[in-house]
């Protein structure tokens, strides 16, 4: 029986040798396309005008608080289009495969999209009625799930993020937990950036009532929970809203819908980390800074500017739509510029902002950037200062802790997500697991679009030897690596 984040997350580590093969049963392939029957279906655009700015331009700026009156059909197709739809068919010798927004750890996209809405001003043909929607990824739609306001009088939208448990654990089985989580934190972040380049106001909200959510999205809490809540907050609006007790039970055909595959095997360890990190605790004492709680104790600080120019090559919605995982990465040297805009990326604020920056800290390596000491760094992200922790050549060491992806040797920063287990267990229980995994792939999501922006490759790894990386990083006992993103230079971009 799971009882904490850290023991779950021991429980799934790898260990070199110990791998059991896993044939995969195709006939029994999850289909990773939700839809439900006989719904409503209200059709968005792909053709819709994009916004102008630069990522970069987008992450520097303030979050609004100015709330819209209305939001119209027109920014809900923007909003699905840039945060979660299919931006590419690539064709392989096996089949077709359907890239999306946001990467998804073998591609096997666990994540479900819902949205309710009310309108604050009288509906016209161009707003949306009110409502929960769910987002039905391959056809670019709307499927109405429940008519009505559901919302308080001050939220004009409120998004859910779930994963279902089966798409990835036919994979991954007992590990998958960590990706519903990481594919969650990319897609939460990926939204938050659409809102803010739409000039949309958001607060998202991973401490919501799980029991209460999912009820609500009429799910099979053994198949499929809900993981993060971002609302746009909105005028007061007259029309009343219909009280919690007035909810009622989604037809079973709706629950139903949370299965993706006719012989659906359960991984216990799923639900039962999935249920200790469902109880919130609240805890009065903010987290302590974690960058001196995971060991490594590096002494000198070196602030990195930002660079005179970001050196962007498309804007933030083209980034969006040509965010690939990229592994052809060529041992060229990359110009200091490309470096500091990364750190920037990692330090200005976003949907990380809104939880506890101190779920996670960040390290990287380097080798082959113009002036900088080839080494192992840690990050502060307050002030955007790193540290040398130890200098040498270590990219084809972690190639070698992350399954022999050999290919993770010629990129020219490995970014890491490193946190105390412990810590976070004492100050916030199990949740505090769900927090810290969620931000690593917020973070990660920056880092995708912030290299493809820069016409750099990039790709997440979450296939990793964890004592192996937990050694090699220094990390003290109850500390752990999360997640991992390679950025570097590539042979042929697109
Ligand atoms: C959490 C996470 C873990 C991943 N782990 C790996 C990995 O270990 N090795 C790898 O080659 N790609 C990895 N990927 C990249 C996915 O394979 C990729 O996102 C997916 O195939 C979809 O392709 P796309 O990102 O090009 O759209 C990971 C992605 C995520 C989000």
């Amino acid at each position: 029986m799971i009882s904490s984040g850290r023991e779950y997350h021991l429980h799934t580590g790898y260990e070199r040798r110990k791998l059991s093969g896993h044939l995969l049963d195709w006939a029994n392939q999850p289909d990773i396309y939700k839809e439900y029957p006989r719904t409503e279906k209200v059709m968005l655009s792909l053709d819709v005008p994009m916004p102008n700015e630069t990522f970069f331009q987008i992450i520097g700026k303030a979050d609004t608080d100015i709330r819209p009156e209305s939001i119209s059909l027109e920014e809900i197709s923007r909003i699905f289009a840039l945060a979660y739809s299919i931006t590419l068919k690539s064709r392989y010798p096996g089949g077709e495969f359907f890239h999306r927004s946001v990467p998804s750890a073998g591609g096997l996209y666990p994540c479900e999209l819902y949205m309710a809405n009310r309108n604050a001003s009288e509906s016209s043909e161009q707003n949306l009625q009110p409502g929960l929607y769910h987002y039905a990824v391959s056809k670019h739609a709307l499927e109405r799930l429940r008519p009505g306001n559901f919302l308080e009088k001050g939220c004009a939208l409120r998004f859910f993020v779930t994963a279902v448990f089966f798409r990835s654990a036919w994979k991954y089985r007992e590990r998958s937990y960590r990706y519903h989580l990481l594919d969650a934190g990319h897609l939460v972040e990926n939204l938050v950036l659409t809102l803010k380049s739409l000039g949309l106001p958001f607060r998202a909200n991973d401490d919501f009532e799980d029991r209460e959510a999912n009820h609500f999205l009429g799910l099979d809490p053994q198949k499929e929970v809900c993981l993060a809540i971002i609302d746009v907050p909105g005028m007061e609006s007259a029309s009343e809203t219909s009280r919690l007790s007035e909810i009622e039970t989604l037809p079973e055909a709706f629950r139903e819908a949370s299965r993706t595959s006719q012989k659906e095997i359960h991984y216990p360890a799923l639900t039962e980390i999935h249920e200790k990190t469902s109880r919130l605790t609240a805890s009065a004492n903010p987290l302590p800074d974690m960058l001196t709680n995971i060991c490594p104790r590096p002494i000198s600080w070196q602030n990195i500017p930002k660079p005179e120019t970001f050196p962007e090559k498309m804007n933030y919605a083209e980034a969006a739509i040509m965010r690939r995982s990229l592994r052809n990465f060529v041992r060229k040297s990359l110009p200091k510029a490309y470096y500091q805009s990364l750190i920037k990326i990692l330090c200005e604020g976003g949907a990380d902002d809104v939880g506890d920056k101190n779920a996670v800290c960040i390290g990287f390596l380097t080798e082959n950037i113009e002036g900088v000491e080839p080494g192992y760094y840690l990050l502060n992200r307050r002030d955007a200062s790193a540290a040398l922790v130890k200098s040498g050549f270590f990219m084809e060491k972690m190639a070698h802790i992350c399954l022999d992806q050999e290919w993770l040797a010629h990129a020219a920063l490995h970014f890491f997500f490193v946190t105390n287990l412990q810590i976070l267990e004492k100050h916030q229980g199990a949740r505090g697991y769900r927090h810290a995994m969620l931000r690593a792939g917020g973070s990660g999501q920056r880092i995708y679009l912030g290299a493809t922006a820069m016409g750099l490759g990039c790709c997440g790894i979450g296939a990793f030897y964890d004592k192996e990386a937990a050694e090699f990083l220094e990390l003290n006992e109850p500390s752990a690596m999360l997640y991992l993103l390679a950025v570097g230079q590539v042979k042929k971009f697109f």
